[in-house]
């Protein structure tokens, strides 16, 4: 590397040499991960001596930083892509979209406004026209990327408290059920409600809304001069996969004049299934959806994603003029483009809908059905290994959508804190030998484990291995 380089340039052999290793790096990775370990212990030592470099203040050869960056860092990374990682929700990824992330990052796309007719902005449009014609979203919806699931829930309930409250959320109540994902309370705290405004609903045995409990609620909560506003909505809990009921839930946020959102992170992937998305009948009545691609719909990080019924109550929520942007409001107007800037949070906004675009492109939505609909073979499988030694474990909850959860018997003849460290301390040495992942949960309070079978890369095998796995662990603990 020449150390004189004020331009922060290499010339086109150095570029090739770099990329060349580079793609030789990743298509190794992909091509071996299968038989590598899920997950390598670091050397403590190593990793601190390492991490204490200051930063260097002479370049150095890009092939010498690479496989520093393999040996110290990539070869201990947690495959979040491995087969045999089933733990929270994963990210299977796939190459094609990994493509198009390297090619949106390499061009450095500035995907927050469209100052002209663009190829770009096309392919931006489309892709969200794709997911509103799959989630049943007609004309006059709209959409927008964001970095994920947790973003997608902030970006609707920005736009339900401002549709709804009209900026004014004294004595505004929202309500979801007690299975709800952690950040819709993340994100109504950044919103600006207290906790005494998030109604926590029960759930049923399967971890769906309780409808009663949510009337009862809504009627206490009305006689008592608190404004009920918006709901959300679960199509896939994290914990346990449930669907909470969507049709009933659309008609009573109607008759009561809430906000439906549908929070379908995880579950959102079914829609692509032609056998499966009857599951999620009546998401096409919500105000608004999320639904997260990084997860079931398998893009790389980060890529989530909000719909809203009514595309105009994105920019009514969030569009701010400023001096130096007015030239964004003189495109063209004849082809339809939108400044995604005034639809959300960000300005300046990566080209999330390439990745997308480019995985679709290349294997066909069949390919994704098909994908999809193995995850939820894989969740019965499990399920009926299970079953077949039912002398040993006992099922918590069963497949849904892909998540099911489960435990030992003979843990239940243990104190709580026993049965506990037995399965924490088994899932840390399995997660510590690189032979897979597995996280527990609770479920009703009760420590459990956990399985999430959305890789389309993990094999039934691979599902038996894991349960036989965490048997040999529990056996040696008991
Ligand atoms: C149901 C649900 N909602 C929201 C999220 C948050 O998504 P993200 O991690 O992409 O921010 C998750 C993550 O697992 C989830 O399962």
């Amino acid at each position: 590397m020449p150390a004189n380089n004020p331009t922060l340039s290499l010339g086109k052999a150095e570029m090739q040499e770099f990329a060349d290793a580079t793609m030789k790096l990743i298509i190794e990775h992909y091509d071996t991960l299968p038989q590598a370990p899920v997950g390598r212990k670091s050397d403590p030592k190593m990793l601190q001596d390492w991490l204490n470099e200051p930063p260097p203040q002479q370049g150095s050869d890009p092939l010498d930083i690479l496989s520093e960056l393999q040996n110290n860092a990539l070869n201990d990374t947690m495959n979040i892509t491995h087969p045999k990682y089933l733990a929270f929700v994963p990210g299977p990824g796939n190459f094609a979209s990994a493509m198009g992330d390297l090619i949106a990052s390499a061009y450095n796309i500035f995907a927050g406004a469209w100052l002209g007719p663009s190829g770009i902005a096309v392919i931006e449009i489309k892709v969200i026209d794709w997911l509103k014609q799959m989630f049943g979203f007609g004309t006059g919806s709209g959409g927008l990327f964001v970095s994920g699931g947790s973003m997608a829930n902030l970006t609707a309930m920005a736009v339900a408290r401002h549709v709804k409250l009209r900026g004014n959320i004294t004595n505004a109540t929202i309500y979801f059920s007690d299975q709800t994902h952690s950040s819709v309370q993340k994100d109504l705290a950044i919103l600006g409600f207290q906790p005494y405004q998030a109604r926590k609903v029960p759930s049923d045995e399967l971890g769906r809304i309780c409808v009663k409990s949510l009337t009862e609620q809504i009627d206490s909560d009305r006689i008592r001069g608190m404004v009920p506003f918006c709901l959300v909505a679960n199509a896939g809990t994290t914990n346990t996969g449930a669907i909470d009921p969507l049709p009933t839930l659309a008609k009573f946020c109607k008759r009561e004049g809430l906000w439906m959102h549908v929070d379908a992170a995880f579950g959102g992937g079914a829609i692509l299934s032609p056998t499966h998305r009857h599951l999620l009948d009546g998401i096409d009545e919500a105000d608004s959806i999320t639904i997260d691609p990084h997860k079931w719909m398998f893009q790389p990080y980060e890529i989530g994603c909000v719909l809203v019924h009514n595309e105009q109550f994105l920019a009514d929520t969030f569009k701010v003029d400023a001096e130096y942007l007015e030239i964004f409001n003189h495109g063209d107007t004849s082809t339809n483009q939108v400044n995604y800037c005034d639809y959300g949070v960000q300005l300046t906004r990566e080209f999330r809908a390439l990745k997308f675009w480019m995985s679709v492109k290349t294997f066909g939505l069949e390919n994704f059905a098909a994908a999809v609909d193995r995850g939820f073979m894989l969740a019965k499988h499990a399920q009926e290994c299970l079953f077949l030694d039912s002398g040993f474990w006992e099922i918590c909850s069963p497949a849904q959508l892909c998540a099911l959860t489960f435990s030992a018997k003979a843990l239940d003849h243990l104190p709580p804190n026993k049965a506990e460290a037995i399965l924490i301390d088994t899932v840390r040495h399995i997660m510590a030998s690189g032979e897979a992942v597995v996280a527990p949960t609770r479920v009703n309070g009760k420590m459990v484990l956990r399985l999430c079978t959305i890789n389309p890369r993990t094999r039934r095998s691979d599902v038996a291995f894991v349960i036989d796995l965490l048997k040999q662990q529990i056996l040696m603990r008991l």
